[in-house]
Formats: structure tokens, sequence, C-alpha cells
């Protein structure tokens, strides 16, 4: 599942990440990717663990604890800190797939089962720079508003196109899921969203809306893994 979560920053926020963004020290991309990602990937990002990347990542993460859309689709079991990047004309970043383990700062290893990218620059801010993501229905390209994030599976392929004009500016980050499995973690978002869209109209306490929450929550203590 391709999902994007809009409106994860409020524009105030964009414009303080942007002011930290741009006082923060940048060092080539390829400090964090594998072999064959390092090869194809072409860009810019601020070093992992610095002060101003723990900053930024703070807010972002902040924001995402209090996203009902994000914490839905995602079902998080750990985060990992988040990144950023930038792409300049000429930069690109070549058709990979993600690292399946990645490790937090305190030396303990995640497994990446949900990539995201969160976008600090406006559409109209650079030319090109589209992520492209294969999925079983063909490869998707998206560019969002500042303040939005797509979030899809780590096992996809993607690429990132050549900026052709301006900069493209982002965080990227990973996620373990207390759900594991693909098509059940899909399944139960439909399911939350179908409760949730059902008690607007007939209340949190009409009895088919619990039975329903019951079986959601009996679903996620069947599969989760924590
Ligand atoms: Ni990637």
């Amino acid at each position: 599942m391709l999902i994007t979560i809009p409106d994860v920053l409020t524009p105030e926020e964009v414009t303080h990440c942007r002011a930290l963004l741009a006082a923060a020290p940048w060092q080539d991309g390829k400090a964090s990717a594998g072999a064959q990602a390092a090869r194809t990937k072409n860009n810019r990002q601020i070093p992992f663990g610095s002060p101003e990347a723990d900053t930024l990542g703070r807010i972002v993460l902040g924001a995402l604890s209090q996203n009902a859309l994000f914490l839905s689709a995602a079902l998080p079991k750990t985060i990992l800190p988040p990144m950023f990047n930038a792409y300049g004309p000429g930069e690109n970043f070549g058709v990979h797939v993600d690292n399946a383990i990645r490790a937090m700062p305190d030396g303990s290893r995640i497994r990446t089962d949900l990539s995201m990218t969160l976008f600090f620059s406006n559409p109209e801010d650079y030319e090109g720079g589209e992520l492209v993501i294969e999925t079983l229905y063909g490869a998707q390209e998206v560019k969002l508003p500042a303040g939005h994030m797509v979030l899809y599976p780590s096992t996809s392929l993607h690429q990132v196109l050549p900026v052709v004009r301006g900069e493209r500016v982002s965080s990227f980050f990973w996620l373990q899921s207390m759900i594991r499995d693909e098509a059940a973690r899909t399944m139960l978002f439909d399911l939350d969203q179908s409760i949730q869209n059902l008690s607007l109209t007939l209340g949190n306490d009409n009895a088919e809306v619990v039975s329903l929450t019951g079986l959601y929550h009996n679903l996620i203590r069947k599969w989760a893994e924590l």
C-alpha cells in the first residue's frame, strides 16, 4: 500500500524546519547507502546523529506521534531517526531497494517494513526530482506539497529522478511495523478506516461499531509482534 499522509507538518513548522535545514552541515549522501545503492546515489544529506538532524527529527517524530492516519496505516513498532537529504540540479538516486535491516542509535536493529519521504520543498520550487515507486499496478510518481509525506512498502524498487532546476529537500526514514505482513496491515487499515467512518454516522456506542472495534483490536492482538 502506498499512501499519502497530508499535513504532517503545519506551514509554520515547515518554515521553521527549512531555516534549520539551511543552517545544517551537509555531506555526500553515499554515507548511509548500501553497496548497490551507493553506486546510484547522487545527493547530499545531513550527517546521521548530528545535533541538527536530532532537532529536526524530534519535530518530525513529534508530529507523526499525533497523526491518526499515519498511526492507522503504519502501526509502528520502532521508527528510525529521520534523515534529511537534498537534490540540486543534476542530482538523483537511481533504482534501488532500501537495506532490509538498519541500526538504531543504541545499536539495536530493526527490519525496514515501511519507507517514508516527507517533503520540505513545494513542487513549484524544483523541476524533476519525482520519487518513482514501482507498485503491483505500475510505477507511481510522487511529488507532494511541503509538509506532506508518502508511506510505502520498503520492499518496493524506487528512484528519485534527476532534479533539473531548483532544490528538492526532504526527510527520509524507515520503520518496523507491529504487523509484519503487508496484506494483513493493509486489511487492518481498511477496517480501521471503515470503523471510523461508520462511527461518524452511527456513533461510537452503536452495537455493530463496538463489535467491529473489538474485531480490529483482536486481530492486532493475534498478529502484532512487539
Ligand atoms: Ni531508497
